[in-house]
């Protein structure tokens, strides 16, 4: 008896790439088929990974084949698309951000309850061995007290294709705030600051910096760049770093590559292994195992609350001191 678990893809864009390089190499996942709003889409990721074109998401809700679903429409399908699906008894695993309000979080949890299926936020980041050891060794104590964490991400993406994104906060920053979560827990307070380098006609932010502060006194510092790649010999395209006061971990994306240009980071091993090894928890963990996923919707909704600090931060002029210097230029 074939007891793999029957995969389709709603939306077949840019990431869509990511998931059928994952889903090609798990473990009891077959790739069913896909369906885009644009069949262009769909018929290029079926031919490049399998599986059949749908014609809409009704017919691959209807589909006995498909056993769960990855949501990879942009932002403001989501939701829509995750709660039709889980009412149709699927399983869904869903891109981030996965909403844009607390409201709509609560939604899917309930949809998800409700259907008795699972609802997986797609936080690939944290999924990565590297990131799950340095939970371990956090856990265990053995880094000490924590002292300080560094997110960094420097991918450059020309104005055109950062302005598809609307600002990195939302975009990027979901990424740092549910590993910080996973890693550390809840921040108490956060300050940030944001900008735009490119001049051109692009309307939103394309750096943001968020420093947090921890209940225990630790530091951490989450920094997004849209607008320079990390071309040095210790580049910081992708970073992250835990400094204790017995130990710390570092762990970088440029640790392997392979060339191809088709995408943001597509030939860096460790970016395509959080897409492989968050999936095979998806399929293995929690659809076939009914285990819970390393990074919940509760923590999707508490990295909403990160940026949303962000953005009231931001938003009120008189929390950026301008400095006062003796000779004015
Ligand atoms: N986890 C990650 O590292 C990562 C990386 C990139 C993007 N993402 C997320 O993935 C999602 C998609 O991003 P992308 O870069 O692939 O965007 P994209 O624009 O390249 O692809 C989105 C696709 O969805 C299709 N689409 C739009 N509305 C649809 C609908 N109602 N039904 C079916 N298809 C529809 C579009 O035609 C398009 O092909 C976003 O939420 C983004 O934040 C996550």
């Amino acid at each position: 008896m074939d007891d793999s678990v029957g995969v389709a893809f709603i939306g077949a864009g840019t990431v869509a790439e990511m998931h059928g390089r994952g889903v090609a190499v798990v473990p009891n996942a077959r790739l069913i088929g896909a369906y885009d709003v644009d069949p262009v889409k769909a018929r290029a990721i079926t031919a490049k990974f399998g599986g059949q074109v749908f014609d809409s998401l009704q017919q691959v809700l209807a589909s006995p084949d498909v056993d769960a679903v990855h949501v990879l429409t942009p932002v403001a399908h989501h939701v829509p698309d995750a709660i039709t699906s889980l009412e149709a008894g699927k399983h869904v695993l869903l891109e981030k951000p996965v909403a844009q309000t607390h409201a709509e979080i609560a939604g899917l949890k309930a949809a998800a309850a409700q259907a008795g299926r699972v609802c997986m936020p797609a936080h690939n980041y944290i999924y990565a061995p590297s990131i799950r050891r340095a939970k371990r060794l956090l856990e265990t104590g053995k880094l000490g007290k924590v002292a300080s964490l560094w997110i960094l991400y420097n991918i450059f993406h020309a104005e055109d294709v950062a302005a598809t994104y609307g600002g990195v906060l939302r975009a990027v920053c979901t990424h740092h705030a549910y590993s910080l979560l996973y890693l550390l827990g809840r921040p108490r307070r956060i300050t940030a600051t944001t900008s735009r380098i490119q001049q051109g006609n692009l309307t939103c932010e394309e750096q943001a910096m968020i420093v947090c502060e921890m209940d225990n006194g630790a530091i951490a510092n989450l920094w997004t760049s849209f607008a320079a790649d990390d071309p040095t010999n210790d580049p910081w395209t992708v970073i992250y770093k835990i400094l204790g006061t017995n130990g710390g971990i570092s762990y970088s994306w440029n640790e392997a590559q392979f060339k191809d240009n088709g995408g943001p980071a597509w030939g860096m091993s460790c970016y395509e292994e959080t897409f492989t090894e968050e999936i095979d928890y998806f399929i293995n963990r929690c659809v076939l195992a009914a285990e819970p996923p390393l990074s919940s919707l509760s923590d999707a909704a508490d990295a909403l609350s990160i940026l949303m600090a962000a953005e009231r931060f931001l938003s009120i002029a008189k929390a950026r001191e301008t400095i006062a210097y003796e000779v004015e230029q």
